[in-house]
């Protein structure tokens, strides 16, 4: 057996213990969102720091919990509080919460953040259903050894993002009548924000929206047989030619006045997703 699969499989002994919980889906809380947090029927809360081969926090963050629960009739795992590359953590290290998630028994993943709007369409507050992503970030995941009881060594790509679980979506944000925006995800590492130069580029290679997270966790997913569900929530318009400077604190406001939208449609998504 591999050591990272003798890791997946420590850590998620761990997390049993907290709860019988059996999760069929897991959501990933981005930057500002963490209030769908709240709306789970919490059986239990494990810090990040409890749980076995789980990545260390460094001095300056938050490593973050596992809420284990109750959401729209589903037992569902939460990743709150995630973990990024420009952090100085490997993708190995970012993904290894999806990893046991998926031990523990998911079979779709959710994934939320915040991100910056590259389409002229779109305003800041909007809410976006990712529809595929670029991998910006100059690294994967997957680079090293391929464990083949874990999944393929090359995934497909096709359809990272489930066309199924978009068209649910859609159509959940329209009978409740919530403005849904739908687009690309362009992932860089950060933790600069972008230059002007830099967003009409990534606007000119076809995204709609540009963050620092998200596609490690996907590919991981892909990689896993997940099925897979993305939000962004759009913080800030990345217009080349009218650019106004940006800084954390605007980004978690706006991600927070967009946050009740997401977890309205979120919670509606988990009680229709077949799965
Ligand atoms: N780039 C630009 N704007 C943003 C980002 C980003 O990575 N994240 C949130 N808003």
């Amino acid at each position: 057996m591999t050591e990272l699969r003798k890791q997946i499989g420590s850590a998620a002994k761990s997390v049993r213990k907290h709860s019988k919980i059996q999760p069929s889906i897991g959501i990933i809380l981005g930057t500002g969102l963490n209030g769908l947090a709240a709306q789970i029927d919490s059986d239990a809360r494990v810090s990040y720091e409890d749980i076995p081969h789980f990545p260390k926090a460094t001095v300056h963050t938050h490593a973050g919990e596992l809420i284990l629960g109750r959401l729209g009739g589903k037992d569902v795992i939460a990743l709150s509080g995630r973990l990024h590359a420009y952090e100085g953590y490997t993708l190995q290290q970012v993904t290894f919460p999806v990893r046991v998630a998926k031990a523990l028994g998911i079979r779709a993943l959710i994934v939320s953040n915040a991100a910056g709007g590259l389409n002229p369409q779109f305003a800041a507050g909007d809410l976006m259903v990712i529809t595929d992503h670029i991998n910006f970030m100059g690294d994967n995941p997957l680079i090293g050894p391929n464990d083949d009881e874990l999944g393929p060594r090359f995934p497909d790509m096709s359809e990272p993002y489930s066309r199924e679980m978009v068209a649910l979506a859609e159509s959940v944000a329209m009978k409740k009548g919530i403005k849904l925006q739908r687009g690309v995800y362009l992932a860089c590492p950060g933790p600069s924000l972008e230059t002007r130069a830099e967003y009409r580029f990534m606007r000119f290679l076809g995204a709609d929206a540009v963050g620092m997270s998200t596609v490690p966790e996907v590919i991981v997913a892909v990689h896993s047989g997940l099925k897979v569900l993305g939000f962004s929530a759009i913080t800030d318009e990345c217009s080349p030619d009218a650019l106004k400077p940006v800084n954390i604190e605007k980004i978690i406001a706006i991600a927070n006045r967009i946050e009740p939208r997401l977890t309205e449609i979120v919670a509606a998504c988990v009680e229709r997703m077949k799965i």
